[in-house]
């Protein structure tokens, strides 16, 4: 495919994707597309490739019913999406600089030399303390962490748009109570860490409205 045909592919996707509002409760994404959208988020960057999420993929109707009443923009998401991701960013116990996390992000994960391991910790202690201020405050670490879940979150859903699927993404939701589901329902374990941002992902039965958006202009300064 030439370039400008791609551009006009990738931007049609741009337009086909919209916040659905409520998805078709009898179709459903197959394995192979929703484990195509799960890749796009497993291979999205991350600060110093940290990879501080993990991303749950809740189809048990109970536990939907049970995050409905707490969370209001949810409301026909949570019953009717095909597939539905809670986003979770790890908490400042896992992104401190000497956590068990980053030590196994960095010898297990991305199997560093000593020399690179060394190196790259030094300039990771030296962000948190004083390049980005993070150290001690476990809500900005917590919010920092988050903010890499937002990238892997626009990237599978313009993923699935590519590929003619829906999303929503939803933050209209009680942070604290959501938590506090997930913990008793032990989905959690395994890691420290919070609710970030939610998405659904299924097949709209309405069509969204023309899009608005700010003109190009308002958005973008050019320095020249
Ligand atoms: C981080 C984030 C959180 C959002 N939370 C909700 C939500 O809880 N419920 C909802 O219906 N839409 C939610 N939206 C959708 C926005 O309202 C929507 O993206 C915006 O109005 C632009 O419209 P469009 O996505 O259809 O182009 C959210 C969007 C983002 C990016």
């Amino acid at each position: 495919m030439n370039k400008e045909a791609k551009k006009q592919e990738i931007l049609s996707a741009f337009q086909f994707r919209h916040a659905t509002k409520e998805f078709d409760p009898e179709k459903k994404i197959s394995d192979e597309d929703f484990a195509f959208i799960l890749e796009t988020g497993r291979l999205s960057p991350s600060s110093f490739g940290f990879e501080p999420w993990r991303f749950v993929v809740i189809q048990d109707q109970a536990l939907r019913e049970q995050l409905k009443p707490v969370s209001w923009g949810a409301q026909k998401q949570l019953p009717t999406a095909s597939h539905y991701v809670v986003m979770l960013a790890r908490t400042a116990e896992d992104m401190i600089y000497d956590s068990e996390y980053i030590e196994h992000m960095m010898t297990e994960v991305k199997k560093l030399p000593k020399e690179a391991y060394e190196a790259i910790s030094g300039f990771y202690k030296t962000f948190l303390e004083s390049d980005f201020k993070l150290l001690g405050n476990d809500r900005a670490m917590f919010d920092w962490a988050a903010k890499q879940v937002y990238i892997a979150l626009g990237n599978m859903m313009t993923a699935a748009a590519q590929i003619g699927i829906d999303s929503c993404p939803i933050e209209g939701f009680d942070q604290e109570k959501v938590q506090a589901i997930l913990e008793k329902e032990g989905v959690l374990e395994g890691g420290n860490f919070e609710v970030a941002v939610m998405v659904g992902f299924g097949y709209r039965v309405n069509e969204p409205r023309p899009k608005v958006r700010q003109d190009l202009n308002d958005v973008v300064k050019w320095i020249k």
